[in-house]
């Protein structure tokens, strides 16, 4: 998740060209910071969104991994390729919600580059040698900073927490040991969000086993917004210099709360025209990628069988070929700078 507040950045579409290799055609990707899945429903209005749909491959949504952040998998799995990162989707769904006119000004201006993505697939006749891929992290959903917001040091003592992370959706709280039990107790009266050890966080997170897990996991309930105290909501400066703005959207629940969803489309020599999938979950695009790329995965949490109908030629397509020594280059061109 980017800080709210950042400045909206230029809009680049990169060409990536892979040079050197017969064996695959060129990946374009496109990640979209906090674009819902429904951000496209009113296809008629989108013509670039729906040439793209009609012309490949649209899944009805995919789910992102927990919490519901910016691709924390992606950082590691893009590093041997290029992509075009946009943020403007997101910001304006912190800034203002999902429903907002703003999003809708967002979600029209990325259409605008994709027409002209598409103009300039057709006029470098790249139609059968670059493979795109287009999806969001996560989605986006309302939240209520007036009636909606769990103040953790009303029902504990600050000065028993050695540590506490983040806030919003998600918390990471490192009480005193001799603490833990009181903690845990007191949090467990508080409505609206649940609070965890860590061998209790829900196997379907696919979280309790990482890393940085902290003693205590708090989850807000959809549209819940955790914090020690009002003083530290991540306000924004909306205009007035001083950051004073409420935030309006967030995301990081629960990801299977339906307003988490992002999208996933495809067009290319690799993939089906005018083919509509079921769901599938963000670990799966990096088989897909590689695929695409010719590049052997390395061992990931992604199903195969989810993503490989989507492939023109699905049969060939299950034991990618064993890239040596493709390069990357990349050509970058700046299309628009409008928003
Ligand atoms: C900034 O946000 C605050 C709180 O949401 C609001 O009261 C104020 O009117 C806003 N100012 C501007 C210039 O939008
Ligand atoms: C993900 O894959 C790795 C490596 O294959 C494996 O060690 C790990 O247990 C898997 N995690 C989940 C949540 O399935």
């Amino acid at each position: 998740m980017p800080s709210p507040g950042r400045s909206s950045s230029a809009f680049i579409i990169a060409f990536i060209l892979v040079s050197g290799c017969q064996c695959a055609d060129k990946l374009l990707v496109f990640l979209i910071d906090g674009f819902r899945y429904d951000y496209m429903d009113d296809l008629q209005n989108l013509p670039g969104f729906k040439e793209i749909v009609y012309n490949g491959v649209k899944v009805d949504y995919m789910t992102p991994d927990f919490p519901s952040l910016s691709y924390p998998n992606y950082y590691t799995l893009m590093t041997d390729m290029a992509a075009v990162y946009y943020e403007n989707i997101d910001v304006e769904g912190h800034h203002f919600g999902p429903g907002s006119e703003q999003v809708w000004t967002a979600v029209r201006s990325l259409d605008t580059a994709f027409q002209t993505l598409n103009r300039k697939i057709k006029e470098e006749a790249l139609e059968d040698k670059l493979n795109v891929i287009m999806f969001s992290d996560h989605g986006m959903t309302d939240i209520k900073w007036m009636d909606k917001i769990i103040e953790i040091e009303t029902y504990i003592k600050m000065s028993d927490i050695i540590k506490l992370m983040d806030r919003g959706p998600v918390v990471s709280l490192w009480p005193k040991p001799a603490k833990l039990e009181e903690i845990y107790t007191a949090l467990q009266a508080v409505q609206n969000m649940k609070v965890y050890l860590t061998e209790e966080i829900p196997g379907r997170y696919h979280y309790r086993r990482g890393k940085f897990v902290s003693p205590l996991t708090l989850v807000a309930d959809p549209g819940w917004f955790i914090v020690e105290n009002k003083a530290k909501l991540p306000y924004w400066k909306n205009g007035t210099g001083e950051p004073q703005g409420w935030q309006h959207g967030w995301h990081g629940y629960d990801n299977e709360f339906l307003d988490m969803r992002g999208f996933f489309l495809a067009q290319g020599p690799a993939f089906k025209k005018n083919f509509r999938a079921g769901p599938i979950r963000s670990v799966d695009v990096y088989n897909l990628m590689c695929n695409t790329l010719a590049v052997q995965p390395l061992p990931n949490n992604g199903s195969w069988s989810r993503v490989e109908f989507m492939l023109r030629n699905s049969a060939d397509a299950v034991q990618p070929m064993l890239l040596y020594s493709c390069v990357l280059a990349v050509l970058v061109m700046l299309l628009s700078a409008q928003i």
